[in-house]
C-alpha cells in the first residue's frame, strides 16, 4: 500500500502524540475485539467504552455493523473483502490511537494474519487482542439477528463458522469467557487488564 501516493510527503503535526497522552491523562491503544457473530464483541466493547468514558478517557466504538454502512460499504464477505475490511479498520485505528484515544474495535476479523497486520501496524503495548471466546453453540442459539438460522439454510453464503472460516488467537492479550459472565463482568475484565497494564494511571 502507498505506493499510489509516492509523491506525497507526510506531514509532521505540530501537537505531538505524547502531549496528547499527557493532556488526556492515559495512555491510547485500540482494544482489539474478536470472536464469532453474536460472540458479544459488540456488547463487551460497548460496555467497556461506557466505563472508560465515565470514568473521563477520551474513547471511540467503530463497530462491524456501523462502519460497513459507510466507510466499508463497498465490500462483501469474501475472503478478499474480509482482509480489506480490517486493514482500512486498521488504517482508522491507527488515527484514533494517534489522537490520544482508547478505541475499541468490534470485527470478527476471522484471519490471524489480518490481525497480527493491525498489531505490527502499532506500536508495542498500543494493540490489545481480546478474545470473546463464545461456542458456535452459544452464538447459534442466541442468534440475535437471525443470520445462523439463513446461513444454515443456504440463505446466506460465506457466514462465518458455517461455511467461512474463524482463526481463534492463539496468543491475546484478554479472553473473555462470556458463557458464564454477566456484560459488566465481562467489562470489568478488560478495564482492570488496561489498569494492571498501567494504561489508565
Ligand atoms: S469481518 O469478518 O470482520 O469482515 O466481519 P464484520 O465486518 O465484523 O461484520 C460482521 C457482521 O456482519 C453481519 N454478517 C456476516 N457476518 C459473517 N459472515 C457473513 N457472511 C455475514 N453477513 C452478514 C453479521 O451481522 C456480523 O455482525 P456481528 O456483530 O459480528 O454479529
Amino acid at each position: 500500500t502507498g505506493d499510489k501516493s509516492s509523491d506525497v510527503v507526510w506531514h509532521q503535526a505540530s501537537v505531538t502524540h505524547d502531549e496528547r497522552v499527557r493532556a488526556n491523562g492515559h495512555k491510547s491503544a485500540v482494544l482489539w475485539f474478536t470472536g464469532l457473530s453474536g460472540s458479544g464483541k459488540s456488547t463487551v466493547a460497548n460496555a467497556v467504552d461506557k466505563l472508560l468514558h465515565d470514568s473521563g478517557c477520551k474513547t471511540y466504538v467503530l463497530d462491524g455493523d456501523n462502519v460497513r454502512h459507510g466507510l466499508n460499504g463497498d465490500l462483501s464477505f469474501s475472503d478478499v473483502d474480509r482482509v480489506e475490511n480490517i486493514r482500512r479498520i486498521g488504517e482508522v485505528s491507527k488515527l484514533f490511537v494517534d489522537a490520544g484515544l482508547i478505541v475499541s474495535t468490534a470485527f470478527i476479523s476471522p484471519f490471524t494474519q489480518d490481525r497480527d497486520m493491525v498489531r505490527k501496524q502499532l506500536s508495542s503495548g498500543q494493540f490489545i487482542e481480546v478474545f470473546i471466546d463464545t461456542p458456535l453453540e452459544v452464538c447459534e442459539q442466541r442468534d440475535p439477528k437471525g443470520l445462523y438460522k439463513k446461513a444454515r439454510a443456504g440463505e446466506i453464503k460465506n457466514f462465518t463458522g458455517i461455511d467461512s472460516s474463524y482463526e481463534a488467537p492463539l496468543s491475546p492479550e484478554i479472553i473473555v469467557n462470556t458463557a458464564d459472565k454477566s456484560v459488566k463482568q465481562c467489562a470489568e475484565l478488560v478495564v482492570e487488564y488496561l489498569r494492571e497494564y498501567g494504561y489508565l494511571s
